[in-house]
């Protein structure tokens, strides 16, 4: 049913909408695995009719989001490289709050999200800063492709490997504990607004707003050069001027795009508007 040509054809689709490369030799079996189970599921006669159906008759767009929930790679958890949280809330909050003016919210993006680890551990970081929270609105977006993570981050709802990293007080207070899951205590919940955006939708990501911070972290690693260079001007558009995006650990804005200005804050480099 499903074979090599149809996974280049197929490939060459997804990299197109969403910037995700996928490789022969690491990708093929998740894929001839889905989309078989798809033509069954969809009594479809063969790939042809679901490529076809995926390109010209996917009305709702819930063919392409189920091909999109099926390749992502969510791997996530809190505190991950804790570091840029601290450098977030001791040095990149405090200096923005300083030059915006006193009633204009400060905006964070977390694109990508994935299951909402990200965004809810600027919130966990900030409760334990006082001083700001109590002054400034702060507003945190996350926003991902795959609407499955994004069901999952309003549902707070997370596992024991999810919650390692955070100190067991913060956990305690944070968090209920119901057999192995952690879920979120109902202050919290909603304190993130989470949506299904794909970096590459212009029109989608216009819509957001402006930010003061956009952190995306373990994303562009999935993409080629050129479409690093689309998102990572996309994010310099939707930047407010003086504005900061952090990247992951193994990302360098200096090999994407040449128009921010690197900052070092403790150990992060981290890239100025
Ligand atoms: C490995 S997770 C990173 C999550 C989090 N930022 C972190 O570092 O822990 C990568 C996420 O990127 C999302 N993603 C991939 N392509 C995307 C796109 N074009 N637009 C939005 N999200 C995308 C995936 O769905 C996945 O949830």
């Amino acid at each position: 049913m499903f074979n090599e040509g149809n996974f280049s054809k197929i490939s060459e689709f997804i990299y197109r909408k969403s910037g995700i490369y996928l490789e022969l030799s690491k990708h093929y079996d998740k894929l001839y695995k889905f989309i078989n189970a798809k033509i069954v599921e969809m009594e479809l006669s063969d790939f042809r009719r679901y490529f076809y159906i995926l390109r010209f008759d996917d009305k709702d767009g819930s063919a392409f989001q189920e091909l999109m929930n099926a390749v992502t790679v969510n791997e996530t958890y809190f505190f991950r490289e804790h570091d840029q949280f601290e450098v977030l809330v001791n040095n990149v909050l405090p200096e923005l709050d300083k030059k915006r003016s006193s009633n204009e919210p400060l905006r964070i993006l977390s694109a990508p999200c994935s299951t909402g680890e990200e965004p809810y551990s600027m919130v966990l970081y900030l409760l334990e800063e006082a001083n700001l929270v109590e002054k400034r609105d702060i507003e945190i977006i996350g926003i991902d492709i795959d609407s499955n993570v994004i069901k999952k981050a309003q549902d707070g709802k997370f596992s024991e490997r999810s919650v390692h990293a955070i100190p067991p007080k913060q956990l305690q207070s944070y968090f209920k504990k119901a057999g192995f899951s952690y879920s979120l205590i109902p202050d919290l919940i909603g304190t993130v607004d989470f949506k299904v955006v794909n970096v590459f939708d212009r029109a989608d990501i216009r819509k957001l707003g402006k930010f003061d911070v956009i952190f995306s972290r373990n994303m562009l690693i999935y993409f080629d050069d050129a479409s690093k260079k689309e998102v990572a001007m996309n994010f310099y558009d939707m930047l407010k001027p003086g504005g900061y995006v952090f990247l992951g650990h193994a990302e360098y804005m200096s090999r994407i795009v040449s128009v921010f200005k690197a900052k070092k804050f403790n150990n992060c480099l981290i890239y100025q508007k």
